[in-house]
């Protein structure tokens, strides 16, 4: 998949210890938490993977948080599961994403979930799964994923999937 440009001077990392996580607010509490207090936890237990996009003067303008999981068949709609086995079934799942409230409305959210795809293709590779899952936090952060071709999960109101198949036209379009 293609690499996503950033602006002059920023850059995306994964995530470290000296990055300044505690000054980051996107405006949504629960994301400032998570990276403040949890993202590393959970990076150095190898259960999530987050990336950091650094701006100019070293300070977090965003971030996304990468894990796996697994959805049971039944959850998945009727086109999507037709061709595959009636149990748990590996997904990717794009956990968090969160831009600096003074970063917001420059496409970095944008460029950062168009990254996070381009990860997420790039391991399916190695590593299949069957579609990438996206928790949305509210009816907000729902709004900015609807834009693009996540699709809702039945009986899931904020979670929004994307089939391997939707991943692959889109990487090899790219
Ligand atoms: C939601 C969020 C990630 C968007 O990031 P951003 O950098 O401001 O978004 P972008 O500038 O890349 O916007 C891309 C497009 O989405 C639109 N958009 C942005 N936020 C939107 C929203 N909440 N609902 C609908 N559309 C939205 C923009 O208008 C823009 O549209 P355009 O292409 O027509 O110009 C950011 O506002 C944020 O961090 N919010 C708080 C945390 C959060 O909700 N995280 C997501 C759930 S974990």
């Amino acid at each position: 998949m293609s690499v996503v440009r950033f602006p002059t001077g920023y850059r995306i990392e994964p995530l470290r210890r000296d990055h300044p996580r505690s000054a980051f607010r996107s405006g949504q509490a629960q994301v400032d938490d998570w990276l403040a207090n949890k993202a590393l936890q959970n990076q150095d237990k190898h259960l999530s993977a987050t990336k950091v996009l650094m701006n100019p003067d070293g300070a977090i303008a965003g971030f996304y948080t990468l894990a796996t999981a697994q959805v049971d068949f039944s959850d998945l709609p009727p086109d999507l599961c037709r061709r595959l086995p009636r149990r748990q079934l590996p997904v990717a799942v794009f956990a968090w994403l969160g831009i600096h409230h003074g970063d917001q409305g420059r496409g970095h959210g944008r460029r950062l979930l168009a990254q996070a795809l381009s990860d997420c293709y790039d391991a399916g590779q190695t590593f299949p799964f069957v579609a990438v899952i996206i928790d949305a936090i509210d009816d907000d952060a729902l709004g900015f994923y609807r834009r693009w071709d996540f699709r809702p999960l039945p009986g899931h109101r904020h979670r929004l999937f994307l089939s391997w198949s939707q991943l692959r036209a889109m990487a090899v379009g790219s």
